[in-house]
């Protein structure tokens, strides 16, 4: 399927995006962990977060639908899930491969995973070496560091203190969630905070937790059930604040956003670029959110690095990417090796893909070079599967000269299915069509 991108001279209204693709895995893992009938409202029901569900129903989870976005699940408790009858598939979802590998370290028996070419070719070692610290047995491809996996876990993980040596948070999580039924307290110490996402929704459903700068201890122990309000994914509400800062005539309000300062790092690299953004505060039901209005800006080049910020924003390098593009001046991007084992390489794909678009990138070993401030001309581009790719393309194609096409875009569905709607709708007009 291919996104024909026509540009547009303006973008105007006001938009909801859909809910946090971090908070609804865990909301789903959570909850089949816990003793009692959570209630999840506001969930992604996008291809990621759906394998999450699937997930957990495999392994004996009751999961019912009662409203788009609002789930019913009766968890099984600690030590309650089964194994399943068949592999679970994980898709195109390193959190779910990784969390859930977490939750299977804690369970007697062997289940299972695998994935679509994208995830079978992301590294596992990084949960699979402390995990097997804990006692579970992983085993599978390249010395069982990628999908698919086999994992049988342990009733009883053994608690131990892991130094990751990566700042990520489907690392931390999946140790955090071997040592709810550990034999004792179990800490994760990071280089760098990752997203926190975890750490309050385990507090939410009662788990005691002890939390630092860079280190997290938990003290096993039961989940009770609890209902979960998802905030609308900042993840996704970026390429719609990039959109409506380097469109001529913009002004776009996204409601219900999540702004924990763990995820904000869009925020203050745009802030830093000159993008006019104003934030509105709203509730705060275990994750901020906020109203977020941005109106046309004229964007300056900016460095993006560092160990504290590249975790903040990793996600959204790839939209960054377009900012720097548009931007007089060269922004880089450093310290940001993390994008070569997401969905695709990311630095190569930014590179090669918005290259081809008239963008002056300059592939780094830890990141890019970009030389913005020229225009960006139509041209014929693909995500290389990966949903983050196509979106930025797409963002790139509403400002570029002449017509865009974005080839490779089922992979859209994965975290924000709704983009082109939305996109649609604030253009007044279908500056996206979509071709078989
Ligand atoms: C995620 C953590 C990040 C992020 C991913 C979602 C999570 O990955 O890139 O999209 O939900 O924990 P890492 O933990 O590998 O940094």
């Amino acid at each position: 399927m291919k996104f024909r991108v026509r540009p547009v001279r303006r973008l105007a209204g006001e938009a909801e995006v859909p809910g946090d693709k971090s908070v609804s895995h865990r909301a789903a893992l959570l909850g089949a962990l816990a003793e009692g009938v959570s209630e999840v409202q506001g969930y992604l029901e996008a291809e990621d977060c759906l394998r999450t569900i699937s997930a957990v129903q495999a392994l004996g989870a009751e999961v019912t639908r009662k409203a788009p976005g609002h789930y019913r699940i009766a968890g099984a408790g600690l030590r309650g899930l089964t194994e399943p009858g068949d592999v679970i598939d994980c898709g195109n979802s390193g959190t779910t491969a990784r969390l859930l590998s977490g939750v299977l370290a804690g369970q007697p028996f062997w289940t299972l995973l695998t994935g679509d070419a994208s995830l079978r070719r992301r590294p596992m070692g990084r949960i699979a070496e402390p995990l097997r610290r804990m006692g579970a047995t992983i085993v599978g491809r390249a010395d069982g560091s990628r999908l698919p996996l086999a994992i049988r876990g342990s009733a009883q993980p053994t608690a131990i203190e892991y130094a990751t040596p990566v700042a990520s948070a489907q690392v931390k999580s999946a140790v955090l969630l071997a040592g709810l039924g550990a034999d004792g307290p179990v800490t994760v110490i990071e280089p760098a905070p990752s997203r926190d996402h975890s750490e309050r929704m385990l507090r939410r459903f009662g788990a005691r937790l002890e939390v630092g700068e860079r280190t997290v201890t938990l003290t096993p122990g039961p989940l009770r059930a609890t209902s979960v309000v998802v905030p609308g994914d900042i993840s996704s509400a970026a390429f719609l604040l990039v959109a409506g800062a380097i469109v001529d005539d913009a002004r776009v309000t996204l409601h219900r956003v999540g702004v924990n300062p763990t995820r904000t790092g869009v925020l203050d690299v745009l802030e830093a670029m000159g993008a006019r953004i104003s934030t509105a505060q709203g509730a705060d039901e275990g994750e901020p959110t906020a109203s977020l209005t941005v109106t046309s800006s004229a964007l300056r080049a900016t460095d993006i690095g560092g160990a504290r910020l590249i975790p903040r924003l990793i996600d959204e390098i790839p939209i960054l990417a377009l900012a720097g593009a548009v931007a007089p001046g060269v922004t880089l991007v450093r310290d940001a090796t993390e994008l070569r084992v997401k969905e695709s390489d990311r630095a190569a794909a930014i590179a090669r893909e918005l290259g081809k678009l008239g963008a002056r990138i300059e592939e780094r070993p830890d990141g890019m070079a970009i030389t913005g401030g020229g225009r960006l001309r139509g041209g014929v581009v693909s995500s290389g599967g990966d949903h983050r790719m196509a979106m930025a393309l797409v963002v790139a194609g509403l400002i570029a000269d002449g017509e865009t096409v974005v080839d490779d875009v089922e992979c859209v569905a994965t975290s924000f299915p709704q983009f082109a709607d939305i996109v649609n709708a604030l253009a007044g007009a279908p500056a996206i069509t979509v071709e078989a």
